[in-house]
């Protein structure tokens, strides 16, 4: 898609003196080729009026939940929805706490709480209120969550105070707005297979052997992946959770039913993203009813499962690979031989061990190991891992020698 072209940035104005430098804002991304709408708090509006964005934007501008026309469209979902790109400048420390804690109370909160584009905060507040602990908090929430962050400059404050706090130059937000924009379509025209949750391997119709996999990151990663333009296939073991939207879900149960359905699909995909937890082992028989106490073998014979992601590697299927390894010690060194021995081109590795990481939970710390080295990513929300995975694809996808 050509730079601007077609994407819609909704810019969200909140009530700081610095409202009146979005106008500025605004300017330079229409200019930029973008279309642009604009949703105020009520408090904005106290400092710079609905009329000069309408102006500006040639769109309505909107501040109310409740709107007057009854044909007209819901607003914070339709803004939310045709947000490419979501920015708030300037946002205040009362703004950022309310979506922190995912409070919804007015049509900006609400959007921002509905969208599902990529959000950029340009905070804008007194010094103390930015270096409180709180906001501080706030702030790492939102990050963790996957929200960028334009951060304040320092300097002479409206209200006297000397620091951190004035909102960041415009060009600054722009180029955040547009990096975000590019990205926003940096998967188009590719097939993306993701496998996600864990398989079960039946002893019986009502017993199985299984592991904690909620399916959340794989979730996570093929929704990331189709609203980056991606046409996704997530293969998944059973899991509670709903389709992500634009993504074709096949759901199967065990390691063999997945082995099936990724074999299906890998001879067409530009890439594989494999986080799947799959049994390694399954039951030799399977139980045709329901095993009575009395007749349960003492040992439950076990045969090994196909690797699914080291054959697809041996057969060099699914194009550019992306293995996960769960690890409980020695997490890089065990990554890196998964790295070689199941022909990836990165592995995200995650230390299993800890119960409050990995299974199950909406965060994780993982590696990313590659060829060249291993990056962190610290405690981070499971969005902000897809986010991360999805940036480092798009650019093995391009061609680019390291993700
Ligand atoms: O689903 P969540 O609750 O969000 O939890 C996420 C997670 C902990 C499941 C995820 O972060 C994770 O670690 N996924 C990989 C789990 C795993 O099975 O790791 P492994 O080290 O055993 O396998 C290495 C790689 O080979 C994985 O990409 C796995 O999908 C693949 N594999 C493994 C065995 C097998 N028979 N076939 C495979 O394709």
């Amino acid at each position: 898609m050509a730079l601007g072209e077609s994407t819609t940035v909704l810019v969200g104005v909140t009530g700081g003196i610095a409202a009146y430098k979005s106008c500025e804002l605004v300017r330079a991304l229409i200019k930029r080729g973008y279309r642009v709408k604009v949703v105020m708090t009520q408090a904005a509006t106290e400092f710079v009026t609905p009329l000069t964005f309408r102006t500006l934007t040639n769109e309505p501008v909107a501040v109310s939940l409740w709107e007057d026309d009854p044909s007209a469209p819901v607003h914070h979902i339709s803004l939310a929805e045709e947000a490419d790109v979501f920015v708030i400048a300037p946002c205040t420390a009362n703004v950022i706490a309310k979506m922190a804690h995912g409070r919804a109370d007015d049509l900006l909160t609400t959007s921002a709480l509905a969208t599902e584009a990529p959000i950029v905060v340009a905070p804008a507040m007194n010094v103390h209120m930015w270096r409180d602990e709180v906001t501080q908090a706030n702030i790492a929430a939102l990050r963790a969550r996957g929200v960028t962050f334009v951060e304040p400059e320092s300097g002479e404050l409206a209200c006297g105070d000397v620091g951190e706090g004035r909102l960041a130059r415009v060009e600054d937000i722009a180029a955040a707005v547009i990096a975000e924009a590019e990205r926003a379509r940096d998967l188009e025209g590719r097939t993306v297979l993701v496998t996600a949750g864990g398989t079960q391997e039946p002893i019986d119709p009502v017993r199985y052997i299984g592991n904690r996999s909620s399916g959340k990151t794989g979730f996570a990663i093929a929704a990331e992946a189709a609203r980056r333009g991606a046409r996704v296939t997530l293969v998944t073991g059973p899991t509670h959770l709903a389709d992500p939207f634009r993504v074709d879900v096949v759901r199967v149960e065990t390691a063999l039913e997945m082995y099936a359905a990724v074999m299906e699909q890998a001879a067409t995909a530009d890439a594989v993203v494999a986080s799947a937890a799959v049994a390694d082992f399954r039951p030799a028989e399977v139980g045709a009813g329901k095993i009575k106490k009395g007749a349960m073998p003492e040992a439950i014979t076990l045969v090994r499962n196909p690797d699914i992601l080291a054959e697809l590697g041996e057969r060099d299927l699914g194009g550019v690979r992306i293995g996960f390894a769960a690890e409980t010690s020695d997490v890089e060194r065990h990554a890196r031989e998964k790295l070689l021995s199941k022909h990836c081109h990165m592995v995200v590795a995650n230390d299993v061990s800890d119960p409050a990481l990995g299974f199950g939970t909406e965060s994780n710390r993982v590696l990313f190991v590659t060829p060249d080295g291993t990056t962190d990513s610290g405690v981070i929300h499971k969005r902000a891992i897809a986010r991360e995975v999805c940036d480092r694809l798009a650019r093995l996808l391009d061609g680019e020698s390291s993700a």
